[in-house]
């Protein structure tokens, strides 16, 4: 597992050009500190224990003891992948597994989550839709003894989650903007400074994800923080004027509602027939419904087609950025970040120490919860093959099929 510095990431310091290890942004003297701090957390995990640690500890394991997975909806691919590799990760460890899916609707993840409890399930990994509704479920949960991990999505306003495997969403959303300043010719991938940069200024519109959804908020500070200096000094525009996170939220990430947005957009500013140049979208779901907006107004690929990110490195959008109607998509592999769910569950039951290696950044308004957080890594066209297939996410005929 490739672990992350530990810094607090909303402290908006962290400059373009800081030390760059791979495709993210990091500043040595934190990555210093954040591995002697790694060292101390195992031990505070160990002796935090969590609501549910006590009775199944050591029972658990191997034992063919159950665990409930819920998922929020197989409508987005990344889900998919994630809950296939939960599942088949716990079943090598010998446990059994009941993993569900919710289609979005917050009622049947609750009774879901009900059901598992009833079921006599020993530990649940939850991905929330919603991550303000579980209190009660969860509360149920821990009566029952049961730990909680919240897979990816934060579960929030709840004392009854043990802990957090997920990715650093603040850099995934710096990564994203700098995704976009590259594609505009402004910077290299790592986000220094290009030599011969244009002088601008770009048009850009700003999407966010799902206002319910905590990640959402680490994203767009991220991208934020890399955009707002750009914005400040005028090379990028905001020529909507809707610079809000509130205005650009899309609930449930629906690539519907964000082509109806752009369309919006589209119609309300751009009718001067002045082009927008870069768009930043929070997710692969949402670049495909901008996408469609701009070829329904007439944008084509080759002549002024806007710079546009991603997030989740979704088939059809991999595709999207070979064929140039996507410059860039962010790589969160599903397959690590079940690894390190499926660790703190089974050490959880095992009564073993639970690695983490964040805890100070993913406060849930009751607690805060300790974190195991993964890199994640830019895709554009050129490093498809290095970062995606190389590594066996995709392959080559998924690819070009
Ligand atoms: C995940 C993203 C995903 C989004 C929409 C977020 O919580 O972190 O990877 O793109 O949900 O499904």
């Amino acid at each position: 597992m490739d672990a992350v510095d530990s810094d607090c990431h909303q402290d908006n310091d962290v400059p373009m050009n800081d030390t760059v290890k791979g495709n993210t942004v990091k500043n040595t003297k934190k990555v210093l500190l954040a591995t002697i701090a790694v060292g101390s957390m195992l031990a505070l995990a160990a002796c935090s224990g969590g609501s549910g640690s006590g009775s199944d500890g050591g029972d658990g394991g191997g034992d063919g003891g159950l665990i409930g997975v819920a998922m929020p909806t197989k409508s987005s691919e990344r889900w998919i992948q994630d809950g296939n590799a939960v599942k088949e990760q716990l079943e090598e460890q010998g446990f059994k597994v009941d993993l569900q899916y919710a289609e979005d609707d917050i009622p049947t993840q609750v009774s879901q989550i009900e059901n598992m409890i009833t079921k006599g399930a020993e530990a649940l990994i939850i991905a929330s839709i919603d991550g303000t509704t579980l209190s009660q479920v969860l509360q149920d949960a821990a009566d029952a003894d049961i730990p909680v991990i919240a897979y990816d999505r934060l579960i929030r306003d709840s004392e009854n989650v043990d802990y957090y495997a997920s990715f650093d969403n603040f850099v995934v959303g710096q990564q994203q903007a700098t995704s976009l300043l590259n594609g505009l010719g402004l910077t290299d991938l790592e986000g220094a400074p290009a030599a011969d940069a244009p002088a601008g200024p770009f048009n850009i519109e700003l999407f966010a994800g799902s206002p319910d959804d905590n990640n959402a908020t680490f994203f767009w500070n991220g991208a934020m923080d890399v955009l707002q200096p750009l914005i400040d000094d005028g090379t990028l525009v905001v020529k909507s004027g809707q610079t809000d996170f509130e205005q650009a939220a899309i609930l449930r990430w629906d690539g519907e509602v964000a082509q109806e947005r752009m369309e919006n957009i589209l119609t309300s500013t751009y009718s001067d027939g002045s082009k927008v140049n870069a768009v930043l979208s929070p997710y692969d779901g949402l670049s495909r419904g901008i996408i469609s907006a701009l070829t329904d107004a007439g944008y084509s690929v080759g002549a002024e087609w806007p710079i546009i990110s991603g997030q989740d490195a979704e088939i059809d959008s991999v595709k999207a950025i070979n064929s140039g109607e996507q410059f860039a998509t962010i790589f969160k592999d599903t397959r690590k970040l079940a690894e390190v769910a499926v660790d703190m569950a089974s050490s959880i039951l095992n009564g073993e120490e639970v690695e983490v290696n964040n805890t100070t950044d993913y406060d849930n308004g009751k607690k805060v919860v300790p974190s195991y957080l993964l890199e994640s890594q830019i895709v554009v066209k050129d490093n498809i093959t290095e970062v995606l297939v190389d590594s066996g996410y995709w392959t080559e005929e998924e690819i070009n099929g």
